[in-house]
């Protein structure tokens, strides 16, 4: 468990559309046609159900790094906040953009009203991003958010079990830098 400011951050080992109503939202890892894919995109949208993608038609896309919320249907959350992660070798900055996924997803949460929210480890997976690289901008967007309401952030790890130890090697060195500043 890590703690910025009074948001707890958790690392945990769940498929994301099992965690059920600990998270008011979930994070998609979409692409920017919100019109569904692969990898946690794809399992989203089939334990949403059809009424998502009829929502999703509605949004008119999503430019990567930004995010959008829906309803969730049939998964057992308030939201579903749908974010475009980097295409690691063809986006311009892929660093920022991951960046900015995980802060607009949070500033839609607190928007929303939300206390909780878990994410996927974006872009890695199809989109190519390394986990080390991809772990550190997940840490420093955690760290550095300002919440309003979010009191809880999962980070939902699966189905490789080496990410664990990754992301939480990362969280750890990171508090142990902030702390020992
Ligand atoms: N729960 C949590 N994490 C998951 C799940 C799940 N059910 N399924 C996969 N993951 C993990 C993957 O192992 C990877 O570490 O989520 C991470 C992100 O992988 P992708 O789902 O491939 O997402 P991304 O790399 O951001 O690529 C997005 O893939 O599915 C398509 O439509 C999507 O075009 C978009 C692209």
């Amino acid at each position: 468990m890590y703690t910025n400011n009074d948001m707890k951050i958790e690392i945990i080992y769940i498929d994301i559309t099992k965690i059920g109503n600990k998270a008011d939202a979930i994070v998609n890892a979409a692409n920017e046609t919100l019109l569904g894919g692969g990898g946690v995109d794809g399992a989203i949208h089939r334990a949403a159900g059809p009424k998502l993608l009829e929502e999703c038609r509605t949004l008119g896309g999503c430019k990567p790094g930004e995010a959008k919320a829906t309803k969730a249907y049939n998964l057992n959350n308030k939201y579903i906040i749908h974010t475009v992660g980097p295409r690691y070798w063809s986006d311009p900055n892929p660093e920022e953009t991951l960046y900015n996924c995980y802060i607009n997803s949070l500033k839609l949460g607190d928007s929303l009203g939300l206390e909780s929210i878990a994410f996927p480890s974006i872009s890695t997976g199809a989109f190519g991003y390394p986990i080390e690289e991809a772990a550190e901008v997940c840490v420093k967007a955690l760290f550095t958010y300002k919440p309003t309401h979010i009191k809880r952030v999962y980070m939902c790890i699966y189905p490789n079990r080496d990410n664990l130890e990754i992301y939480d090697r990362t969280f750890k060195n990171y508090q142990y830098k902030i702390i020992n500043k």
